[in-house]
């Protein structure tokens, strides 16, 4: 409807004011209802323009769209003109919503294709908390982009190339323990790792040594080649047991080694496109004119970095998939380097400036506002955290169904995949595992991206809070009550039916959910889905509260249970988008 009124104004402005070249303007949803379903601001921005009185010209242009949309229009002081979208046009998006189901809303296939880039964690350690946004984030805007109709390159670059690896080769060699090794590999490549670099603090020949070994990895000696390979692959079990967990599946992975027979073309190409210059030692850098402070592609001994490797893996993008854009979620802190990196592609000829976008987050830290970690300063793994969720989500499922049945009925899952992964567990169990990753992952999701978030389990999984379970919790009641019915959702019902305030409220924010979903994506802010699915649960109560479902009149009885299907099935696609599932019963 947004754009079908974008449109109509655009038209009316191009018919009643022809000589005006035609601005920017907005269709907005107001937070005030008695404002409209939508107002635009054309009226405004004109009368600027041609210096004629704003409400005039909102009147002229109430008049022309009048005939041409399904809503009543009013101008509102200084000039707004005010959209009030019909009840039956607003029942008839209802009646999509139930007939379409988990496909309402979607767009059309695109022919645009997006790299998002994300997760990419770094081998020989276990994937942390500061991985979890990332990889949240990352996995949600990668659903969103397929439910915009682009084609979507699903994509992870782990961090396994670099010197920091010929230090865990050295450790591995004088100190590693095969039975801790095989017993636990990962906690056990880190320790030695951490070992290694207190040793080498105030002692050269460490560092030496750790030089020594890379090199030896670089020019394929055959026993660090093994070495490095088992870290690897060990690490990458323990991710997809992390992914697992998660339900992210990432189809594409291309880590750092894997650029490692195109540095020294890229690095040349460079010198030779006069990008990048020899620095003061033999180093080779690349310099903007613009003040941002100079790239080093190749140190002065020869060895490549990670923007080498960032670099490579830029061309190789160009050229093997050609994308409309580029996106990489990666931490705040990594601001200047992606800017650096971006603008060297441009300097290459791989990307435009724009294409690329580095879409970045703050830092999860505990509670009270200090970095997440041990009492030692040491890592949290992410899997200890999701498995601390899901317990404490069962204290809560608990709480709120003691009885809950044992047996399998009705099925807790709506993602069949899952329910047959986790069939043997007991009902409370299940949903205790949705509850408990849902609520980590909405409450990453559901807040400004940029900003640190402080980890509060109490705010995570509280019911009555904006938390997942509250959204799940309004999901699993809708359901229940549907069940209870023993009536099937019809779209049979008439419009006028229903017209008090709570339902017609809720009727209406349905019609915006296609349009949060467009915003989130453009400004690459899931928030937006979150934010709209607490408001659309909010309503939802709210109207319990208010009006009686199974205990009214037969007509009235199958138009809300209509109505709450219909929000039950944004609920779920919304979730779904977000990355999170929802139960059918809690
Ligand atoms: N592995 C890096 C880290 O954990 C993130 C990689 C980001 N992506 C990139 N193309 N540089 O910090």
């Amino acid at each position: 409807m947004r754009s079908q009124i974008k449109k109509a104004i655009i038209k009316a402005v191009l018919a009643k004011f022809s000589n005006v070249i035609l601005p920017d303007f907005s269709v907005e949803s107001p937070e005030n209802s008695q404002h409209g379903d939508y107002a635009s601001n054309i009226a405004l921005i004109l009368a600027k323009r041609l210096k004629r009185s704003p409400t005039e010209i909102a009147g002229i242009l109430k008049n022309e769209l009048q005939s041409h949309l399904p809503a009543k229009i009013e101008v509102l002081p200084p000039g707004f003109i005010n959209f009030f979208i019909n009840r039956e046009n607003l029942c008839e998006n209802l009646k999509e919503i139930i007939k379409k189901k988990e496909k309402f809303g979607a767009f059309p296939k695109k022919k645009d294709s997006i790299i998002i880039e994300y997760s990419s964690p770094n081998i020989a350690k276990p994937m942390g908390v500061h991985h979890l946004r990332t990889t949240i984030i990352g996995q949600s805007l990668v659903n969103i982009y397929k439910f915009m109709g682009w084609k979507v390159l699903a994509m992870s670059f782990p961090g396994d190339w670099g010197t920091q690896f010929g230090a865990l080769i050295s450790a591995y060699k004088k100190w590693g323990d095969q039975k801790k090794l095989k017993q636990n590999p990962v906690k056990e490549m880190l320790n030695l790792y951490v070992r290694f670099s207190r040793m080498a603090e105030g002692n050269e020949d460490f560092a030496d040594e750790a030089r020594k070994e890379f090199k030896l990895l670089e020019s394929g000696d055959k026993e660090n080649r093994k070495i490095w390979e088992w870290f690897r692959k060990e690490s990458f079990k323990d991710f997809d047991r992390v992914y697992k967990k998660l339900c992210v599946k990432i189809p594409l992975v291309f880590s750092e080694s894997f650029f490692e027979p195109y540095l020294k073309e890229v690095v040349s190409e460079a010198v030779k496109k006069k990008v990048a210059e020899n620095g003061e030692d033999k180093s080779i850098v690349v310099k903007f004119k613009d003040g941002t402070p100079t790239l080093l592609l190749q140190k002065s001994d020869g060895a490549t970095l990670y923007a080498t490797r960032d670099l490579a893996q830029m061309k190789y993008r160009a050229k093997k998939w050609n994308p409309t854009k580029i996106v990489m979620v990666v931490a705040n802190q990594q601001t200047l380097y992606f800017e650096q990196v971006f603008r060297a592609s441009e300097m290459l000829g791989y990307f435009k400036r724009n294409q690329l976008t580095h879409v970045k987050f703050g830092m999860v830290l505990d509670s009270s506002g200090k970095k997440f970690a041990t009492r030692e300063g040491k890592l949290i793994p992410l899997e200890e955290v999701l498995n601390e969720s899901v317990k404490r989500a069962l204290g809560v499922v608990a709480s709120l169904n003691p009885r809950l049945p044992q047996k399998e009925h009705p099925a807790p899952f709506t993602n069949h995949a899952q329910k047959s992964a986790r069939y043997s567990k007991k009902v409370r169990e299940q949903i205790a595992e949705i509850v408990g990753i849902g609520a980590i992952k909405f409450f990453d999701l559901s807040q400004n991206r940029l900003s640190d978030i402080l980890f509060d389990w109490n705010k995570m999984l509280n019911l009555k809070g904006s938390s997942a379970p509250y959204v799940q919790y309004t999901y699993a009641r809708i359901k229940s009550v549907i069940r209870k019915s023993k009536e099937k959702p019809s779209n049979k019902f008439k419009p006028d039916i229903l017209k008090e305030e709570p339902e017609t409220d809720l009727v209406r924010h349905l019609m915006h959910f296609a349009e949060i979903v467009e915003d989130s994506a453009l400004r690459y802010e899931p928030n937006r889905i979150a934010e709209y699915l607490l408001k659309l649960s909010e309503k939802t109560n709210y109207f319990y509260e208010k009006l009686p479902v199974l205990n009214s009149e037969k007509e009235i009885r199958s138009a809300r249970i209509a109505l709450i299907a219909g929000v039950s099935e944004i609920l779920k696609s919304g979730m779904k988008l977000l990355g999170i599932e929802v139960p059918e019963q809690m």
